[in-house]
């Protein structure tokens, strides 16, 4: 029987014990045996019981969990060629030459470089005398298959990585929330969303909650951004705003390529000259990760692990690795490593102020 691993590695997402559960249903469905690797690629590494086998039992209920029950962890020994070795000895040991990875693009990244230097790693093997090259004979290639959870929606080649919706949808209750005490008090507030270099979680929250002014990485605002904005939200007032909402992207840069700070803006909005409004920050934090997944990212996590266990079944040592996308309400695969090229693609043009081109290589399009 085929056995496959299933991992979740990086920052967790809502939705991964979702991916994990169908990826361990979908491959006893078709006659395999799944485990998975709790701790992430720390779990790869030092092996024992943080590989263990899996029952359709054992991930009752996990639709409804948040985070990752299999648990994640940053784990420098992977990135040493002996922590590999070691990886791939405890794969061995236990039968597995299939390995599913849901992560951000760090962690397939990560899980690529693996496959690809697999090869010598069973040569190693054997030259150590651990096995003999008939006991290696049938793990000749390790086949890997990602799946991108993330509440950043920053994996370029697919619609929606898992998570991004749970995300979005607890950082619209919170502005909610929010927004009935900005009312009451006549307050503005500056509130801080996580994305890392993608602004997707700022502007998605921006437009669902009717926010007075946003800032994202991709699309800095014109030089006089700061006038702009006061004017907007004065303009606003005018017409009898109680609250004044403003979304900073925790990546958000100027045209310069400058942090803009929540900071920053409370000032601006605060200064006596200008404005003068009553002004807080709330930085939403890790809430914003937290917590159940929505029925969207639940559908995902299941229709992309049914996918991934296919795709495993399907795979020959010639195919490329691939990671699970949607696309166009389409499951389909892709070749993993361009999904991850594009995407640093995004943050180097970011990093290097070629805006219009991180608005290009993005695959949501953004206008004034
Ligand atoms: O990538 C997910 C994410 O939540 C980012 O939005 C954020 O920048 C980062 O992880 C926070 O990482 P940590 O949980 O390690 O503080």
């Amino acid at each position: 029987r085929k056995k496959i691993a299933i991992m979740t590695s990086g920052g967790d997402s809502p939705g991964m014990n979702g991916v994990v559960r169908a990826c361990v249903r979908m491959a006893i469905h078709m006659g395999c045996d799944p485990y998975c690797i709790y701790e992430g690629y720390e779990g790869l590494v030092r092996g024992g019981n943080l590989i263990r086998k899996m029952e359709w039992h054992d991930v009752r209920g996990w639709l409804s969990e948040g985070g990752t029950l299999i648990g994640t962890a940053r784990c420098m020994a992977f990135f040493e060629r002996a922590g590999r070795l070691a990886a791939a000895r405890n794969l061995i040991s236990q039968g597995i030459d299939a390995l599913i990875i849901c992560g951000g693009d760090g962690s397939l990244t990560g899980a690529d470089r693996f496959r690809a230097e697999w090869p010598t790693l069973i040569e190693e093997l054997e030259a150590n005398g651990e096995y003999t090259a008939d006991q290696l004979a049938p793990y000749r290639h390790l086949n890997i298959v990602g799946l991108v959870g993330s509440i950043d929606n920053d994996l370029s080649g697919t619609d929606a990585t898992i998570g991004c919706y749970s995300a979005l949808a607890r950082i619209c209750y919170a502005i909610d929330l929010i927004e009935a005490t900005a009312s009451s008090h006549s307050r503005a507030f500056v509130i801080e969303v996580m994305g890392r270099h993608c602004g997707w979680l700022a502007l998605m929250a921006g437009i669902a909650t009717g926010a007075d002014f946003i800032f994202i990485p991709e699309k800095p605002r014109k030089d006089n951004w700061r006038e702009e904005m006061c004017s907007i939200v004065e303009h606003h007032r005018k017409q009898g705003k109680r609250k004044t909402i403003v979304i900073i992207a925790e990546g958000a840069l100027d045209r310069e390529g400058n942090k803009i700070t929540p900071e920053m803006v409370k000032d601006l909005l605060a200064d006596k000259k200008g404005l003068g409004l009553d002004t807080r920050i709330t930085t939403l934090g890790h809430v914003q990760r937290g917590g159940t997944a929505v029925a969207y990212d639940r559908m995902l996590a299941t229709l992309q692990g049914v996918e991934a266990v296919k795709a495993v079944l399907e795979a020959t040592p010639e195919t490329p690795t691939c990671v699970i996308a949607i696309n166009e309400n389409k499951i389909v695969r892709k070749p993993l490593m361009q999904a991850v090229q594009d995407t640093k693609r995004v943050a180097k043009a970011i990093e290097s102020q070629e805006f219009d081109q991180a608005m290009a290589l993005r695959d949501t399009e953004f206008s004034e």
